[in-house]
């Protein structure tokens, strides 16, 4: 027995993990640990050597157990010793100097472009950018066969085999938004729909996802004249000058009757554009007076109401105010672009605060 004891508590001494520790508890105090086998001998023996090994054997079991559950203690307050000088962490040192995120043009000449036409009585209207070819197409008179649809470069999505219907489309432009505002809140509506709008193109000037700014007014009593005012202060306003001459040159799109393509006189001095003075025409946007047809796909009758629309490309207007050469760069996601192109992000735009400072 002394030998047994002695032998136990040596190794739970040099014991240096909890899965050495069981091994031992079981090679001792296991059903076949040698202490138990020990105490099944009891029953061969005399009562009077059962008298004197009983209490012995019991004895032994007992110091083997408390030396196992003292170490065990042990082996714990080490582990938690070793972590806390391992994980520790010095909370008054200076926290990790963050570089400060920017809003991004587009979000900028967004919020620019809706605080102008909010001034104006305008509110904002959103629509899909996945489709149905009667919102992007239809009902805003280009039919099948017409050759906008060619001409848009227009992404299309996959229908399942058998299925005939005619697929969606990866929205063109934001026109589909006036049917959509109109079906849902009827004439008399002002309203502009910015937004993501897609074309198989990709240049310096073109990408395959881009972002266009709609306008629609209607009422009983809109006409050109008011298109025209409205187009003239928000390019006054969005450029930050005084003054701009629009010139209107007429054009044709399927949902506008007349139409007019919108430029504004410019200079190109030293390679920077100003706008309002020099020799120079830009080109800035589409718009025109609502076709009936296209009041009439939308519910709204005709020979009540009429009005206008106008279409901005967003990331246009961005290039020309801020002197941004490549569309492209626009989504490439390169910081250091975003550092010197963004906008702080707490500067929110207003007519008030200042636009863009
Ligand atoms: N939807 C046209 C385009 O993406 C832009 C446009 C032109 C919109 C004239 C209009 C408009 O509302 O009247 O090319």
């Amino acid at each position: 027995m002394d030998d047994l004891k002695a032998k136990y508590l040596d190794l739970i001494g040099k014991a240096d993990t909890e899965s050495n520790l069981e091994d031992l508890r079981v090679a001792a105090l296991g059903k076949k640990g040698e202490i138990s086998l020990q105490m099944r001998e009891l029953g061969k023996m005399t009562p009077e050597e059962r008298q004197t090994a009983g209490p012995a054997l019991n004895a032994l079991k007992d110091e083997i157990n408390s030396a196992l559950v003292a170490k065990k203690a042990g082996l714990a307050d080490a582990a938690l010793d070793e972590r806390l000088r391992s994980e520790w962490l010095d909370v008054t040192l200076p926290s990790r100097d963050r570089k400060a995120g920017s809003i991004h043009p587009i979000t900028q000449v967004t919020e620019e472009v809706t605080a102008i036409f909010a001034d104006m009585g305008f509110s904002v209207a959103e629509g899909p950018q996945i489709e149905s070819d009667w919102y992007n197409f239809d009902a805003l008179n280009i039919p099948g066969h017409h050759p906008a649809r060619a001409e848009m470069d227009t992404f299309y999505t996959h229908r399942a085999e058998g299925d005939n219907r005619p697929p969606h489309v990866l929205r063109t432009h934001t026109s589909p938004v006036q049917i959509r505002s109109l079906e849902a809140n009827g004439a008399p509506i002002r309203i502009i729909c910015p937004g993501r709008v897609y074309r198989a193109d990709y240049d310096q000037t073109h990408t395959p996802m881009f972002h266009q700014v709609e306008g629609l007014a209607i009422d009983k009593d809109i006409s050109m004249a008011n298109l025209k005012w409205v187009l003239e202060e928000f390019v006054k306003a969005f450029f930050e000058v005084d003054d701009v001459e629009l010139r209107f040159r007429a054009s044709h799109f399927p949902f506008t009757e007349p139409s007019a393509e919108v430029d504004i006189r410019c200079s190109w001095e030293g390679g920077t554009l100003k706008v309002g003075e020099g020799d120079d025409w830009l080109e800035i946007l589409g718009s025109g007076m609502v076709h009936p047809k296209v009041l009439e796909a939308a519910g709204v009758d005709p020979s009540i109401y009429q009005g206008f629309a106008f279409g901005v490309g967003i990331d246009r207007i961005a290039m020309l105010k801020y002197g941004i050469p490549d569309l492209r760069a626009f989504f490439d996601s390169d910081l250091r672009w975003l550092r010197h192109y963004g906008f702080r992000s707490l500067d929110v735009p207003t007519l008030h605060g200042g636009l863009s400072k």
